[in-house]
């Protein structure tokens, strides 16, 4: 008997076929590392139970209501941009390629295309329509009209230094059951692990039986540290300062949207496919500058029912390091004030790790920060 969540909406969609014979199929669409992205990840059931790219009442009922058009909850928009000129030349019931960089990775089955309204998403999904927030910068600049229907993934994306940590859900499930774990907590980040981080993954983990730490490497902004860099940071906290036999590292290929709130559920969801039963939701998760509150990702929670969603959210106040307790706390537990505490933004880290200077050992273990300023100075120069 599994102890582990079903996946969301009852079952695992695996939609993978490496023989699937689209040789003769003609047309074509040009996807960008968003779409390559979704498309693989629907292909392996991370994003279950969508088994394809968002028709019409499926969108606009995620965009107003946070649920597919059958009531499963499901707070982002997973679709498929193209220009007018692409839609002008499709069918109803057309298979098509699915290409990237002239690799085909998945066909399409076209149930529908439709004009979104961009704004509305924006506003609904992103809280806001300016472009200066880098989830809503994407949504005007990719396509005008978005192309619905059932995919099939035909070619997986080359991992490279991600090989050995990039899980399917059916691994993982698999890999928890292994362990043993009734009990797991995922963690999501798209940042080194600093010691706030740390803090709340070994707070949560004194009381579950394994930790998942599963950092996002999809696409992400510019400024935030390349996931590869990341990758060797977790690497060498995990064989320092974690218990391996109850701590699993795999990534989450899925592009950062920054959605704050609805994001945090989106996370949530995904996570819970592959196999967690609860998930750690911390300050300002999946946010970017003022754009949410510190803990509106948590709030939203409270719209949905545990059985909806069928994850645990676990919350954290923010978390520092506190040189009168000697030792990581947060406001639940510290009487001092913010002069006592080591509180740095992600930009101040990422400007000090760029300038080669290490943040205090408060902040972020020291191995974690050799390692990233190591990799920042590869980035620079090559
Ligand atoms: S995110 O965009 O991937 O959410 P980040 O990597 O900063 O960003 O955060 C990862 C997780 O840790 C999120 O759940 C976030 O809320 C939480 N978190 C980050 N920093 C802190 C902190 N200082 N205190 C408490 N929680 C934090």
């Amino acid at each position: 008997m599994s102890f582990l969540p079903k996946p969301h909406g009852g079952k695992l969609i695996q939609a993978f076929d490496p023989y699937y014979e689209f040789k003769h199929i003609e047309k074509e669409i040009e996807i960008d590392a968003v779409a390559l992205s979704d498309l693989e990840l629907i292909g392996v059931g991370l994003f279950s139970p969508l088994t394809g790219f968002l028709g019409k009442a499926d969108y606009e009922s995620v965009v107003s209501n946070m649920r597919l058009a059958d009531d499963t909850v499901w707070s982002i928009p997973v679709t498929l941009p193209v220009s007018y000129e692409t839609a002008a030349t499709l069918e109803t019931g057309d298979l098509i390629k699915l290409v990237f960089n002239k690799e085909v990775y998945g066909v399409i089955k076209v149930s529908e295309w439709f004009k979104p309204d961009l704004d509305k998403e924006a506003l609904e999904v992103y809280k806001t329509q300016e472009i200066a927030h880098p989830g809503v910068k994407r949504l005007y600049e990719r396509g005008s009209v978005y192309v619905a229907g059932e995919v099939t993934l035909v070619k997986k994306p080359e991992k490279g230094v991600f090989s050995d940590v990039w899980l399917e859900p059916k691994e993982t499930r698999a890999l928890f059951e292994e362990k043993g774990w009734k009990t797991v907590v995922g963690f999501q980040t798209r940042n080194p692990i600093h010691r706030a981080h740390e803090y709340i993954q070994k707070a949560a983990l004194e009381t579950v039986d394994g930790l998942f730490v599963n950092p996002l490497v999809g696409e992400t902004k510019s400024d935030d540290i390349p996931a590869d860099v990341r990758l060797k940071s977790y690497r060498v906290l995990l064989e320092n300062y974690y218990p391996i036999e109850r701590v699993q590292l795999g990534v989450y290929p899925a592009a950062m949207r920054y959605a704050g709130p609805r994001e945090a559920i989106f996370h949530a969801i995904a996570r819970k496919n592959f196999g967690c039963t609860h998930f750690i939701v911390g300050r300002d998760h999946a946010g970017v500058g003022n754009y949410y509150g510190t803990y509106d990702a948590q709030h939203i929670f409270g719209q949905f029912t545990e059985e909806q969603l069928g994850i645990k959210p676990l919350f954290f106040e923010h978390s520092f390091y506190c040189n009168k307790c000697e030792g990581m706390a947060s406001d639940k537990t510290c009487p001092h004030s913010n002069e006592d505490r080591v509180i740095l933004s992600g930009t101040r880290v990422r400007e000090l790790l760029r300038s080669g200077t290490l943040p205090p050992s408060t902040f972020s273990r020291k191995e974690v920060v050799e390692v990233l300023i190591e990799g920042m100075k590869e980035e620079v120069t090559v």
